[in-house]
Parts: C-alpha cells; structure tokens; sequence
C-alpha cells in the first residue's frame, strides 16, 4: 500500500512566530513515530525558517513549500528557488495550485519547468490539478483533468514522473465547505490514475500518490480515505489549527492500522 500523505497547506496564514508556535505544539502532539503516513506542512515562505528551526530532525511533520520559481538563482523579484527551500529543510513543494492558476495567471508550462526544477534538487513535488463547476457541470472533468496532468508533465522521463505526487483539487470544492464525495474524488482519481499510466507506465501510476484537496475535515476525513484510491489530502483551512490537525492525524493514523 502507499504510504499516507497528510499535507497542511497554510497559504498565507501565520506569520513566522505564530508558525513557530503552532508547530512546537504540533510536534508535542503529534504520534512520535508514524510508518504508515508522513505529514507536512507547508508555511509561507516567511515561516519556513522559524518552522524549520522548531522541527528536530526525528519530527515526524516534514516542512513544505506552497510554490517556487524554475530558475536557482538570478534577476528574479520576488521569487524564490528550490536550492533556497532545501537550505530550509524543505522536502515538498506545491506546484499549480488552483489558486496561481487562476489569480496569479500560473500556466502548465510554467508549472512544467517548477516540477522538473523541483525534481532536479531533490524536492518531491505535489502537482495540483482540478476543474471548475463549470467544466464538471459540463462533463469535461475527466478531459481536464487528463490535459491538466500530461501538459504539466510532458517530456518527462518515468522515473520523474514516479518522483511526482498529485493533489486532485476540485475548485468548487476548495475552501467552500463543499467537499467531494468520497465517489466523486474516487472516480477523479481513477482517471488520473489512467492518464498516469499513459503518460508514463501502468507500474509508475500504481506507486504514484494522489491526494484529495478541498473542504477536508475531521468529520470527512475517514470516508475519503477509505478507497485504496486515495492516499491522502491536502488540507487548507482545516490545517491551521492543531486542534483539528491532530484529530485528522488520529484519524488517518488509525485507518492505516497503525495506532496513534
Ligand atoms: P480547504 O481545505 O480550505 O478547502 O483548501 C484546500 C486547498 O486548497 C489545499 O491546497
């Protein structure tokens, strides 16, 4: 089976002492060791380093980033590369959330260069991907999700491909209370899984991790998680705050049988 993926995307939420602060709590509450299910957690750019320095080495939280530019170094205003989240410990990164998509007016072809930047430095990238209510209420959701995945990921060899995790998002579904019903992400997932074995080979899209993001709870938590299809979440508003983090993690733990 693969192993759980739990990954607090914080947005921009917390600043750095408050990011400090939330994540000594979590890491006191946390279960010490977890071989069934790795959490993240994915501050802004301005906490990394507060959270990097609360996180000992054995933490079972590993740290994130939300999103980082192609290019290492150079006349870039504003960005920031993947040797500068390395240096702060990151291990993940989130690359074409819907929400550079839309307002921020991020491309596949963009998104296409951050992955393989990522990869090249050693950072697991998580690759968004989701339709509006419009292209679902039209029934486009499987080709935009086929297109979304091979534009972002075209040209890319297996074995980068296998370095990939993917974070089926819906956008009706993110931040709207209005989760997917576990039939719905199951169904989405299942076409992912079958562009993956397209676009690279039945064994990369049987070991690659999907997520479900959008309107994740404690309370929906369960229900999504068990389908063998999804293999984890990525979570927004649920995610700042320990109380909930910590019962998700319970919850999780628990549906992967291996206690809290
Ligand atoms: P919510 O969990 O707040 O809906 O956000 C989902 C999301 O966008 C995570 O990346």
């Amino acid at each position: 089976m693969r192993t759980a993926l739990i990954v607090g995307n914080w947005k921009m939420n917390k600043t750095a002492s408050e990011a400090a602060a939330f994540a000594r709590e979590l890491s006191q509450r946390l279960p010490g060791t977890s071989t069934g299910v790795e959490f993240v957690i994915a501050p802004p750019f301005t906490a990394l380093e507060s959270v990097h320095r609360v996180l000992s080495p054995g933490s079972p939280i590993q740290l994130g980033a939300q999103d980082m530019f192609w290019e290492d170094h150079g006349a870039y205003t504003g960005e920031v590369s993947a040797p500068m989240l390395k240096d702060l410990g990151c291990r993940y990164v989130i690359l074409g959330h819907s929400e550079r998509r839309t307002l921020f007016g991020e491309q596949s072809d963009s998104i296409q260069k951050k992955i393989r930047a990522a990869l090249k430095h050693g950072l697991r990238p998580i690759l968004c991907i989701g339709e509006s209510l419009a292209q679902r209420d039209n029934g486009s959701t499987d080709d935009v999700l086929t297109q979304q995945l091979r534009e972002s990921l075209s040209g890319f060899t297996g074995d980068a491909i296998a370095g990939v995790t993917v974070a089926y998002e819906p956008i009706w579904a993110i931040g709207t209370g209005k989760s997917a019903t576990t039939e719905q992400a199951v169904a989405a997932h299942r076409t992912i899984r079958r562009a993956l074995a397209a676009t690279a080979s039945a064994a990369i899209a049987s070991g690659t991790r999907i997520l479900y993001g959008g309107s994740v709870t404690p309370q929906n938590i369960e229900s999504l998680l068990s389908s063998d299809q999804i293999d984890g979440a990525l979570i927004g508003g649920a995610c700042l705050h320990v109380e909930s983090f910590v019962t998700i993690a319970a919850v999780v733990s628990a549906a992967r049988s291996i206690g809290v």
